[in-house]
């Protein structure tokens, strides 16, 4: 395997000229965004956009986020509603991804939409990706940069874990502000929440000042086993929980839970944002310290604690 440092490179203008030559060569490289890193490619190049399918041992029927500067370019590819209007102004660019009808004679490669009608487009608003979206002239689709199922990476140094020597470039923007990954909203019809994020249905529903739906896909599985294993570090996780056993950690919340070797608090304040930020970096210190198991205590559901519980619902899923 190669070195760490010779795949990761500082944001500064010869490394991002050299990010757009891999980028228009088809390459896919390791790019940070404000909720996690991602494996970007051409979103228009069937090439590219498969490479990140092969490299996330992806399977192709699940479409790939797609990465625009800005409302000119978006409206090429995507046909704009109201309701988008409304949370572009209020939320972008930032952490939350609209799923909006495709524009016929839109460039996205077929493969990148999973041969849908519809598109998930984000803006996001890491300064290192706009610098690298301000310079090519095409899209970036860009799902987490992380095997299919695993955690996703919430560093350079975590793209360069989860994927290794399958990429021989990562743009370093330093550790994600936000650490979870964007709220997903479909607008082709009713506004529903498809994936739950930083900003909330709350902060969503005073925009549009109108209910928004939230799609619980947990509710419509019939059998456990058909729940999908996401976000998962690798070793089994257990939600709900206060003790543990032996070579097992535990995850904690708020003021009263003590750090010890065995256990790790996401927010010693309380304070669900920085939990959420902390979530992967911690299930990824507790794969790499070799415990065998994570055991987490309850989180708040409100607010951001529906993310979290979200994310931690899916890793615990077998
Ligand atoms: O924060 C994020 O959104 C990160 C960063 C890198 O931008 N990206 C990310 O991508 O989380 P990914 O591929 O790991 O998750 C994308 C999700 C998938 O669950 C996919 O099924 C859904 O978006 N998706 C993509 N296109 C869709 C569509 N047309 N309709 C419904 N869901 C879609
Ligand atoms: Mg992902």
């Amino acid at each position: 395997m190669k070195n760490i440092y010779s795949n990761i490179y500082r944001p500064n203008l010869t490394n991002l000229k050299k990010a757009k030559k891999n980028i228009e060569n088809n390459k896919v490289i390791g790019v940070p965004t404000e909720t996690v890193y991602g494996l970007a490619g051409n979103a228009y190049s069937d090439t590219a956009v498969k490479k990140i399918y092969s490299i996330k041992k992806r399977p192709f029927k699940n479409p790939l986020i797609i990465h625009f500067k800005n409302l000119k370019d978006l409206e090429k590819d995507i046909i704009p509603n109201k309701n988008f209007l409304k949370l572009y102004r209020a939320f972008c660019p930032g952490p939350i991804t609209f799923v909006l009808k495709k524009r016929k004679g839109s460039k996205i490669s077929k493969i990148a939409t999973a041969g849908l009608d519809t598109v998930a487009i984000r803006i996001p608003s890491h300064k290192v990706i706009r610098k690298l979206l301000k310079i090519i002239k095409f899209p970036l689709a860009a799902p987490s940069a992380n095997i299919a199922s695993k955690l996703s990476p919430t560093s350079a140094k975590d793209v360069f874990e989860e994927l290794g020597n399958k990429i021989n470039f990562i743009l370093d923007g330093g550790k994600s502000r936000i650490g979870l990954e964007s709220t997903i909203i479909d607008l082709t019809k009713g506004p529903s929440i498809l994936r739950p994020g930083i900003i909330t249905l709350n902060n969503i529903e005073k925009i549009l000042k109108k209910k928004v739906g939230v799609k619980k896909n947990l509710k419509k599985i019939k059998a456990p086993g058909q729940l999908k294993l996401h976000y998962s570090p690798g070793i089994p996780v257990k939600m709900n929980k206060k003790m543990v056993k032996k070579n097992e950690a535990l995850i904690g919340f708020g003021k009263n839970f003590k750090n010890k070797k065995n256990h790790f608090n996401l927010s010693q304040k309380g304070n669900l944002m920085e939990a959420a930020n902390n979530l992967y970096m911690v299930m990824r210190k507790i794969k790499n310290k070799k415990f065998k198991s994570i055991s987490v205590v309850k989180i708040p559901k409100k607010e951001i604690g529906f993310a979290i519980n979200d994310r931690l619902r899916k890793a615990s899923s077998k």
